[in-house]
């Protein structure tokens, strides 16, 4: 069975668009398992769209660029195989892929085949060019049948940006994750309205059928297909514990060759990737406190497996915020003789036992994510 919890990987799209070469694909993998991202649980390399010939063969089949991949998929899949890494790669609903080149319309059953030949282990299936007198959900019940009975397990990660009504169907059609939101950009403002769009959605999210909140910015800076003036790190790092805390799949989106430090930091940070992959796989639930004064800060919480919860305050506004959890918003009645012990997750510490409540301040776009454990006092 696959997708126990959020997928965890890279893939090409935010950055290199339609600039992908088997080139690429292996320096990127020789570089992930050198930072570490493989025991950190990134997991699958994904090549998203322009990876095809433009035609079909005269059999109907796919044909990788032969410029872009001149010894074809499977040597490919072959090297990010032996990296212990593995291989993800892109096709779509309709006619043609967004970018315009051959979709897996009518082809869904042979186009599943062609992809376990070359071991693909992971298929993000898009939804341009649909064909208007077929329903959406038809079409991903296609593909979604046709990878599970194609003799290898292959992870569908479906991708109609929310629409179609598809928080309805989706689990119906076998995929793994779906996208919820149309393409995240490289900037503050997309983070932000991805994010407040989903934190109603909590309910459609769970084990094996993730809602995907659409690749990782973090450590893009600017640079690549979809950077549009960057965030600082203070806003990657909210990016980060909002995907998390929300039960998004991780895929990085970054160029993982050109990596700094503290990218590597946000995007390997155990205790919050920890929040993200329990096994229970819940996202977290929305505060609603009502009070104007407080609106800016989001405040999530998570119920772990373990019985603790992860709780984040979020600024998503543009000015100092104060962000506040009271207990009993979350079920601890003020006179249980409980309160909770609580670690912040990004410095590493434990700031002490809490009863009855928690409050911080918050500058614009920071924010803080705890674990908190009940303890009895
Ligand atoms: C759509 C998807 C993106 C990406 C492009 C490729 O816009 O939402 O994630 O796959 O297509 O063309």
């Amino acid at each position: 069975m696959l997708a126990h919890t959020p997928p965890m990987g890279w893939n090409s799209w935010n950055t290199f668009g339609e600039n992908i070469s088997e080139e690429l694909i292996k320096e990127t993998a020789d570089d992930w398992i050198e930072l570490g991202l493989l025991d950190a649980g990134y997991q699958y390399l994904v090549i998203d769209d322009c990876w095809a010939e433009k035609t079909r063969d005269k059999d109907g089949l796919l044909v990788p660029d032969h410029s872009k991949f001149p010894n074809g998929m499977k040597a490919v899949s072959d090297y990010v195989h032996s990296k212990g890494l593995k291989f993800g790669m892109y096709s779509c609903v309709g006619t043609m892929t967004c970018a315009g080149y051959p979709g897996s319309f009518e082809h869904e059953f042979v186009d599943a085949e062609t992809f376990a030949s070359w071991g693909v282990d992971y298929l993000k299936y898009d939804y341009c060019y649909k064909p208007h007198h077929i329903p959406g959900h038809i079409l991903y019940k296609r593909m979604g049948m046709a990878l599970k009975n194609c003799q290898k397990d292959i992870l569908f990660s479906a991708c109609n940006w929310g629409a179609d009504d598809v928080y309805a169907w989706i689990r119906s059609t076998g995929a793994h994750m779906y996208r919820s939101t149309g393409d995240i950009e490289d900037k503050w403002e997309s983070i932000r309205d991805i994010a407040l769009s989903q934190m109603d959605k909590d309910c459609y999210n769970a084990s094996h059928c993730y809602n995907d909140m659409d690749m990782l910015v973090v450590g893009m800076y600017g640079k690549g297909n979809v950077g549009r003036g960057g965030c600082n790190d203070e806003e990657y790092r909210t990016h980060f514990s909002l995907w998390c805390m929300m039960n998004s799949p991780l895929m990085i989106g970054c160029d993982i060759r050109k990596m700094g430090q503290e990218t590597l930091n946000i995007l390997t940070n155990k205790e919050l990737i920890a929040l993200n992959q329990d096994p229970e796989g819940r996202q977290a639930y929305l505060i609603d406190r009502g009070n104007a004064a407080y609106n800016n800060v989001k405040v999530l919480v998570k119920p772990i497996s373990d019985g603790s919860f992860g709780i984040g305050f979020f600024n998503m506004g543009d000015t100092d915020g104060r962000g506040s959890l009271q207990f009993w918003d979350i079920g601890l009645p003020s006179l249980t003789g409980y309160g909770f012990k609580m670690r912040d997750l990004w410095e590493h510490e434990n700031i002490g036992v809490y009863k009855e409540n928690y409050t911080c301040n918050l500058k614009p776009h920071h924010c803080k994510v705890f674990r908190a454990e009940l303890v009895k006092n």
